[in-house]
C-alpha cells in the first residue's frame, strides 16, 4: 500500500501536470495511443483522458484501435516510428506476445509505454525505455472482501441460512491479465482472515465482458438450488457485474434498495455505467480503477524519457518497481 508521503507525492504531481498542461508549451511532443480494443468499456473510458485538452496540451496525440488484432496492432505502431513519434503508448491485444513491438521501438530509440496490460518483467527489462503503468489489483481485491464482509455483518439475515458460511460465484476477467489473477490474490487473501467464512460456489470467466457474464451467469441461475444458495458475488470488473445484475434482474433479483430479493455484488472500475449501478442501489461498491492517473502518468514518461531525465519513484512521486508503477483504488459506494 502507499504511504501517506507517496499519496501526497501522486496528488501533487497529477495537479502539478494538470497546471503545466494549461500552460501550453511551445515544445510539443508527438506520442501515439493504441488500444486493444474500443468495444471495452473501460478502455474507452481510459481514451478519453487522451483526448481531454487540460491533459495533453504539452503533446500531439494519435489514437489507433488495434481491434484485437495482433498484426494490424503492429503494422500501426510500425508506421508511427517511421513517421517520427516520440512515444508509444500501448495497450497490447496480447500482453504476453509484445517481444516484437519492444524490439522495434528500441531500435528507434523511442519510449514505449504500456498501460493496463502488462508484459512480463523480463520483457520490459529488456529495454531500459519500456515502462508499464496499471493498477494495484492486489488492493483491489483486499478492498472487495472487507466492503463484502462489512456488509454481511451489518446485514446478518444476508446469510440466508445464519451458518456463518457465504456462499459466493467469482466473475472472472481474462485468465491470464496480470489484473484478474490480483484481484483474485487480494480476494482470497483478505476473504481468508475474516469472522464469517467464504466458500465458492462458482467460478465464471466471462473476459471482461457484459455479454459473456449474463449469458453464463443467466444458466447457472436457471437451476433454482444455485440462486436459492448463493449469498453474494464479487466480478473482477463493472462491466461484467452489469451482465450478472441484467440476468439476476429477470429473476425479480437485485431491483433497487427496497427489494427483498437482494444479492450483494461488487465489482471494479467504477466506470460511469459501474457508478449508475451503484447510484440505483443495483451494486453494493466499485472500485475506481483510476484511468486518469495511468494516462497523465504514462504522457509524464514520455516526456520525462525525452527530456533525457530518469523515470523514478521520486520523478513520479509513486514506487517504481521493475520499470512498472501500480496507481492504487479508491472506494465507491
Ligand atoms: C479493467 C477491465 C478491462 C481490462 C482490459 C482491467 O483493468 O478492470 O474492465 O476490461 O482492464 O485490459
Amino acid at each position: 500500500m502507499l504511504s501517506r508521503a507517496k499519496k501526497f507525492c501522486l496528488t501533487a504531481l497529477l495537479s502539478a501536470m494538470a497546471i503545466s498542461a494549461q500552460e501550453a508549451s511551445a515544445q510539443t511532443i508527438k506520442a501515439d495511443v493504441f488500444l486493444y480494443s474500443y468495444n471495452d468499456p473501460f478502455i474507452k473510458e481510459l481514451s478519453s483522458y487522451y483526448k481531454d485538452p487540460s491533459i495533453v496540451a504539452d503533446f500531439k496525440i494519435g489514437i489507433y484501435n488495434s481491434s484485437q488484432d495482433m498484426l494490424a496492432e503492429q503494422s500501426l505502431i510500425s508506421r508511427a516510428l517511421t513517421k517520427k513519434t516520440q512515444g508509444i503508448i500501448v495497450n497490447p491485444v496480447d500482453a504476453n506476445n509484445v517481444k516484437s513491438l519492444i524490439e522495434i521501438a528500441k531500435k528507434a530509440d523511442c519510449p514505449i509505454v504500456f498501460i493496463n496490460r502488462k508484459p512480463s518483467d523480463e520483457d520490459l527489462l529488456s529495454y531500459d525505455k519500456a515502462f508499464f503503468v496499471g493498477s494495484n489489483s492486489k488492493l483491489a481485491g483486499n478492498l472487495q472482501a472487507d466492503i463484502m464482509d462489512r456488509y454481511f455483518k451489518e446485514h446478518t439475515d444476508a446469510d440466508k441460512n445464519g451458518d456463518g458460511v457465504i456462499h459466493y460465484a467469482l466473475i472472472e476477467g481474462e485468465v491470464n491479465h496480470q489484473d484478474t489473477i490480483q484481484r483474485n490474490l487480494g480476494l482470497n487473501d483478505a476473504l481468508e482472515v475474516k469472522a464469517y467464512k467464504y466458500e465458492k460456489d462458482v467460478s465464471i470467466v466471462a473476459n471482461w465482458d457484459y455479454n459473456q457474464a449474463y449469458k453464463q451467469f443467466s444458466n447457472y441461475i436457471a437451476n433454482p438450488a444455485h440462486l436459492a444458495s448463493l449469498e453474494c458475488i464479487f466480478s473482477n470488473n463493472d462491466a461484467m457485474a452489469g451482465g450478472v445484475i441484467h440476468a439476476l434482474q429477470e429473476k425479480g433479483y437485485n431491483l433497487g434498495q427496497n427489494n427483498e430479493k437482494y444479492i450483494p455484488i461488487i465489482g471494479v472500475d467504477a466506470t460511469s455505467n459501474g457508478k449508475t449501478l451503484v447510484d440505483k442501489g443495483y451494486m453494493i461498491a466499485s472500485l475506481k480503477n483510476d484511468a486518469r492517473a495511468q494516462v497523465m502518468l504514462s504522457l509524464k514518461i514520455i516526456s520525462l524519457l525525452n527530456e533525457g531525465k530518469s523515470v523514478d519513484s521520486e520523478s513520479l512521486g509513486l514506487n517504481v518497481s521493475s520499470q512498472s508503477l501500480y496507481v492504487p483504488y479508491s472506494v465507491i459506494e
